[in-house]
């Protein structure tokens, strides 16, 4: 579980932990009861949809008109099944519309008033700005807009989850608003299969977080997927990675990533980046958090 890489104040930094925390053990339940990797996926990034510290769902960033513009993606590793939703207008849980474009199987990925429009076909209800801005969200935009933003750069927040059930199947799911201020129509790489989201049986699952842009023109997540199949150790894989990013790109972000063996690894070259992992084997279960 990841809930976003950027930079998050100091005071901040053990809620965006605890909400982690808390959302993997939705999914963890899930798979616990034999669930498959997809709903452990989904469930956990509803949870965060649910948070309002995290940019997602309830909690949102606010684009450069003052309103919420949603991106989402899921896919499963045992089909290369995916479903996605891109700019889309305020509902309260995209990644929930993400599945069902997913189920219906007709197109992967819907934008905009599409979006809406798929999205109520399937019995969605639309939300208000209203519902889904926090003061949180308000300040930040309120800020940048007056010239006084006071947390620096690209502020995170985007959730995701990655997953391996116990019949060896993976999955990966993503869910943000994207960037503080951004332009009207902005896509970043949450909704592009391959760029922020990606999932494959034969090699594993990733989710990233940070400049969706450098993400998208660098293809990141199905390239770090398909190199785990040369990686010997997955933190130096990931930390890799994101340093070619970076010296490519010159942006910065985040990842987490489990291989269909079921190893679990994350990394960052951000001041912060929320996570939390649940590990479960025949031996027992252990859990871990941080931001
Ligand atoms: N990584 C999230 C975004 O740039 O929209």
């Amino acid at each position: 579980m990841h809930g976003g890489a950027g930079y998050i104040a100091a005071e901040r930094r053990a809620a965006h932990a605890e909400g982690c925390a808390r959302a993997a053990e939705v999914g963890a339940a899930i798979l616990r009861a034999g669930g498959s990797a997809v709903d452990a996926v989904e469930a956990a990034v509803r949870a965060l949809e649910d948070d309002p510290l995290f940019n997602a769902g309830t909690g949102a960033c606010l684009n450069e008109d003052g309103v919420i513009e949603l991106d989402a993606a899921i896919m499963e590793g045992a089909t290369l099944r995916a479903g996605g939703v891109a700019a889309m207008p305020p509902f309260k849980n995209p990644i929930a519309i993400a599945r069902a474009a997913m189920e219906d199987g007709r197109h992967v990925l819907y934008a905009a008033h599409g979006a809406a429009r798929f999205a109520m076909s399937k019995g969605f209800a639309r939300a208000t700005v209203d519902e889904l801005r926090t003061d949180h969200a308000y300040d930040r935009w309120r800020a940048l807009k007056d010239g006084q933003a006071t947390e620096k750069g690209y502020a995170g927040g985007t959730v995701g989850a990655v997953a391996r059930d116990a019949q060896g199947h993976v999955a990966a799911a993503t869910s943000t608003g994207g960037m503080m201020d951004k332009a009207a129509g902005r896509v970043g790489d949450t909704p592009l299969l391959g760029a922020g989201t990606w999932a494959d049986d034969d090699h594993g699952a990733a989710s990233t977080t940070g400049h969706g842009e450098a993400f998208i023109r660098t293809a990141f997540a199905v390239r770090v997927v398909e190199g785990l199949a040369h990686a010997t150790d997955l933190e130096a894989h990931l930390a890799a990675d994101l340093s070619r990013m970076r010296a490519r790109t010159g942006s910065c972000g985040g990842v987490i990533l489990v291989d269909c063996k079921g190893s679990a690894a994350w990394a960052r070259n951000t001041e912060t980046m929320s996570w939390a992992v649940v590990r479960m084997d025949g031996a027992g279960e252990s859990r871990e958090s941080g931001a």
